[in-house]
């Protein structure tokens, strides 16, 4: 029973990508899989959390400027469908979205996400909120299900890419993802990116270890999920959370230290040293200038068109069209 498990866990792409990033020399895991039950938990209360300043800037900016973003698209467009990637739970698309309903009474919303309980909630929640919208909901991967969704709908197209999603990426693989983005649309379709701006350090530092300490559970759930799923034996109390934030590179992230010499396996044979002071790479949220955001455009084959700011000048959720 207990060996079964094992060697079905060992096939699986999370056992591959774990044992890949623990093999490497700096040592690192993939920030997507934050996100099971107890990470999306956490995440909420990271979104709700003081210090987590970013939900309450692009939520302003979504409140108070869905008209005028809306007036933009439909100043040159009659009618349009809109793919929501990583939809969550609408919270801010939602205000977009009932504006685009005024001027557009039939569009399609495609929300996008890698979880089919929250696709299956936007699905129930979503219609009393927005009434007469149609949705058609996607689980799956990003790049995949927009292809879906462009095979599902003729019409011109606004990509949401909210929350500073992309800032998971640095720079490099921002563009790749972005030129992948843009060979899935046609010239005059719009993308609508939200990006978390430089600002001062100490307050973007203080995001990422916030003094409730949620942030540092968010990282460590992570070992605890290898140790359920793929039967591991991580001592969580051996780690350190340690993010550090480099106001050059507007790269912040977030490690794991070893606080002591030890041996972790990973199932019954394999195993994974650590040094003391030895490092985990667990996650990176980057943070861009303006010029550096029409860079990205630029080199990935977006024109801006129009930037959207919270009132802080914190966050800009900014409109492009494709070149
Ligand atoms: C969901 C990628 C925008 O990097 O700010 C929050 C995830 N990690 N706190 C971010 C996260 C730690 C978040 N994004």
């Amino acid at each position: 029973m207990e060996l079964a498990t094992v060697s079905k866990n060992t096939t699986t792409k999370f056992y591959k990508d774990v044992m890949r990033g623990l093999r490497s020399s700096p040592k690192h895991l993939d920030s997507k899989y934050f996100y099971d039950e107890h990470g999306d938990e956490l995440f909420q209360q990271i979104m709700n959390c003081e210090d987590y300043y970013l939900p309450d800037c692009e939520m302003e900016i979504l409140k108070t400027q869905s008209a005028d973003i809306s007036a933009t698209l439909f100043a040159t467009e009659k009618s349009l469908d809109v793919i929501e990637l990583g939809a969550g739970d609408c919270s801010k698309s939602v205000y977009l979205l009932k504006q685009i309903l005024r001027r557009n009474k039939s569009f399609t919303f495609f929300p996008v996400d890698i979880s089919s309980h929250v696709i299956e909630l936007i699905k129930e929640d979503l219609p009393k909120k927005v009434r007469g919208l149609k949705i058609y909901g996607l689980n799956g991967e990003y790049i995949e299900m927009l292809k879906k969704a462009t095979q599902l709908s003729a019409k011109r197209k606004l990509v949401l890419f909210m929350g500073s999603n992309i800032g998971n990426m640095n720079y490099e693989q921002s563009i790749s993802f972005l030129k992948q983005v843009r060979s899935c649309l046609n010239k005059g379709d719009y993308i609508l990116i939200g990006f978390d701006l430089k600002k001062n350090p100490q307050i973007i530092l203080n995001a990422y270890n916030d003094k409730q300490g949620i942030t540092r559970e968010f990282n460590l759930n992570l070992l605890r999920r290898i140790n359920k799923e793929l039967n591991a034996d991580f001592v969580i109390g051996n780690f350190m959370h340690f993010p550090v934030y480099n106001p050059e590179s507007g790269e912040c992230k977030s490690y794991l230290v070893s606080i002591c010499k030890q041996r972790v396996f990973i199932g019954d044979t394999d195993f994974i040293d650590f040094d003391e002071q030895e490092t985990i790479d667990m996650e990176i949220s980057t943070k861009y200038s303006i010029n550096q955001t029409n860079e990205i455009a630029r080199l990935s084959g977006f024109k801006p068109v129009e930037y959207f700011y919270d009132s802080k000048q914190w966050f800009v959720d900014v409109l492009w069209s494709c070149m």
